[in-house]
């Protein structure tokens, strides 16, 4: 049985996150996706309406569960007997950062692998920062963000989609 978490920030979750959601769910049995609750950083949205959001996302895929946790993923990872890691990998700039994540964890923890899936095109310039930025100054999120999120994204920042 090969369970796996997806783990990350997504704040707020994006169309490039649900793209590696919806991929990684066939390769796998069971996909826990995991939001990383970090209380020291400043996050736009609460980590539980973070996991709501994935969930209300996710809810047609029988394999994906939503949850959160806080320190060390690999920690996490042996709680809940997961020994597969997915990572999306955008461009070659994400890729020092996510080799040094991923040899670490197999250091601490050396049952686990990490299976990074390359990001489908369309998503390959997209990040949670770029949401955020862009929808601060009213931009147009549409083609970034599930559009369920988009009006709960403006209103973080007192922005009204129909004043634009
Ligand atoms: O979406 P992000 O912010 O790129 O995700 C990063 C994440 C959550 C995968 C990573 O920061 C993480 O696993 N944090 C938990 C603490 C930990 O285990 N760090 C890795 C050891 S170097």
């Amino acid at each position: 049985m090969k369970k796996a978490i997806y783990p990350g920030s997504f704040d707020p979750p994006t169309l490039g996150h649900l793209d590696i959601i919806r991929r990684s769910a066939k390769m796998v049995d069971e996909l826990v996706v995991g939001v990383l609750h970090n209380s020291a950083k400043n996050s736009l949205f609460s980590t539980d309406e973070r996991v709501s959001m994935i969930k209300e996302v996710t809810k047609e895929f029988p394999n994906v569960t939503v949850t959160s946790f806080d320190g060390l993923l690999v920690n996490y990872m042996k709680e809940i007997d997961a020994t597969l890691i997915i990572r999306g990998l955008r461009a070659v700039t994400d890729f020092e950062y996510e080799l040094q994540i991923a040899q670490t964890n197999r250091v601490e923890y050396p049952e686990v692998e990490t299976i990074f899936l390359t990001t489908s095109l369309e998503y390959s310039y997209l990040s949670s920062t770029i949401v955020k930025e862009f929808a601060s100054y009213g931009g147009d999120i549409s083609k970034f963000v599930p559009p369920e999120f988009i009006d709960r994204i403006y209103a973080k920042y007192q922005i009204e989609r129909n004043g634009l």
